[in-house]
């Protein structure tokens, strides 16, 4: 018979992402922090790995990990047909990488688990910036120590801007009415230190206490006009789902690589972890007494905003933002890579196998595009849903169990979330040769070996 203690941790393992540890909510007494912006000098950016102490609680410092900074990172900006060089540094006391996710990058600037920067070691990331405007992110891949490091603070965005999002009448005005937000569950120490052993789940760490751009209890000052609000799950493990607290609509203006094709109207979006969407929210249709938040699906509060009514601007968005297709010829390709999602815990494999570095599991062409299909084998208990990554490339997702996906999900993606028992088919090309990894992005699973390397040749 099971002590209580054991069916405690049951709970505490494989059913809690059904039925997950529940958020604090936000008291709102915190204004959110706002990454600083890191512009190409040049060519380059510099970008170190650093540890030091942030106050995420009153008067109490938490040993943290960032990049040019103790906690988090800048939103690096880059433009289409830029020729950028990363100056990537290791400040840390322990190996890392940079890895830049969402980037189309030749595999050996990519920042996997084969790209270690020891401490003090700096390497420079040459590439030309080839895909469009897009929301993307940088975070550490080492092999064992990616959850932990993610979990300490290393996490960043990465804007990719173009020539075409200056013309669609977007909120754009940085930390005015166009905001980078990643949402972040932890849990702390009665010390409020980060004890990542001590939280690990091997199933997917989870918290109780959201930072939102690091910020506990945060809230959002917005003017009185249409918001662009670039969402990222950079959780560990845990999904969110965003609504507005009173059920208004918004609109979602791009997936994880780019742009819809024109603005889709939502009452809630989901976002699996390494996930991405920008939303538009109109506040000119509120006010200062409108109370209005994002809340998750069981209304936690996870954002309120506080409206200035001194600011109101008109903008009109256009209506056709991207001209993303799947087309007739994706539709009709063979699938060529099957992949199959299985298992938990420890044992989280695909294909069966467990992630090898000296193991390549695929190779392709560099620039043809291949059908694959992946499958989430349902467990003895259900399983999981798993948010799968492919690292180099943008892809489209063709199709979920015969189905063409839904609007939110038809727009360059690299991170898409499969549940039990479905099947998703993806188009996906790489334009740049080399190893890149794909895996399940709720990053225990990662390390747990839910990862194979595919050569782009
Ligand atoms: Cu967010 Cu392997 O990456
Ligand atoms: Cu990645
Ligand atoms: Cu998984």
């Amino acid at each position: 018979n099971m002590t209580e203690e054991e069916m405690a941790n049951m709970d505490n393992g494989h059913a809690s992402h059904t039925n997950p540890l529940p958020l604090n909510n936000s008291t709102g007494e915190n204004e959110l922090a706002l990454p600083p912006l890191l512009e190409p000098k040049d060519g380059i950016v510099d970008i170190i790995a650093q540890q030091g102490s942030t106050e995420i609680f009153k008067g109490i410092q938490t040993k943290t990990y960032g990049y040019n900074g103790s906690f988090l990172g800048p939103v690096i900006k880059i433009t289409e047909g830029e020729k950028v060089t990363f100056r990537t540094k290791n400040d840390l006391s322990e190996p890392t990488t940079f890895h830049w996710h969402g980037v189309e990058i030749p595999g050996e600037g990519d920042g996997g688990p084969h790209q270690i920067l020891k401490p003090g070691e700096s390497e420079d990331v040459k590439f030309t910036v080839s895909q469009g405007a897009s929301t993307l992110w940088f975070h550490p891949h080492p092999v064992g120590a990616t959850a932990e490091q993610v979990y300490k603070g290393l996490a960043g965005f990465i804007y990719v801007e173009d020539e075409n999002s200056k013309k669609l009448g977007l909120p754009s005005q940085y930390g005015e009415n166009d905001f980078p937000i990643v949402f972040q569950d932890r849990q702390f120490t009665e010390e409020k230190q980060f004890d990542y052993q001590a939280a690990l789940n091997e199933d997917g760490t989870i918290g109780d206490t959201l930072l939102v751009n690091g910020t506990l209890n945060p809230k959002l000052t917005v003017g009185k006009e249409k918001v662009r609000l670039r969402l990222l799950n950079g959780a560990n493990a845990r999904n969110y789902t965003f609504k507005l607290n009173k059920g208004d609509t918004f609109q979602q203006i791009a997936t994880d690589g780019g742009f819809l094709n024109k603005p889709t109207t939502l009452r809630e979006i989901t976002l699996t972890p390494g996930e991405r969407a920008e939303i538009i929210v109109d506040f000119s249709k509120f006010d200062s007494k409108s109370n209005i938040a994002l809340v998750n699906e069981v209304d936690t509060i996870l954002l309120p905003f506080e409206i200035d009514e001194q600011k109101a601007n008109s903008t009109k968005i256009s209506k056709s933002l991207n001209d993303f297709a799947v087309t007739d010829e994706e539709r009709n390709l063979p699938v060529t890579k099957k992949l199959e999602l299985f298992g938990m815990g420890k044992i989280v494999t695909i294909n069966g196998k467990q992630f090898d570095m000296n193991r390549i599991d695929f190779t392709q062409k560099q620039g043809e595009t291949e059908i694959w299909e992946i499958y989430n084998k349902p467990d003895m208990m259900g399983g999981m849903t798993h948010p799968f990554h492919i690292h180099g490339t943008q892809f489209k997702v063709v199709s979920i169990d015969g189905e063409e996906p839904p609007a939110s999900l038809q727009g360059w993606k690299d991170t898409v979330s499969i549940e039990p028992d479905q099947t998703v088919k993806l188009a996906v090309k790489f334009p740049n040769k080399g190893i890149y990894m794909f895996h399940c992005h709720i990053l225990e699973h990662e390390e747990n070996g839910m990862m194979g390397q595919v050569e782009a040749i």
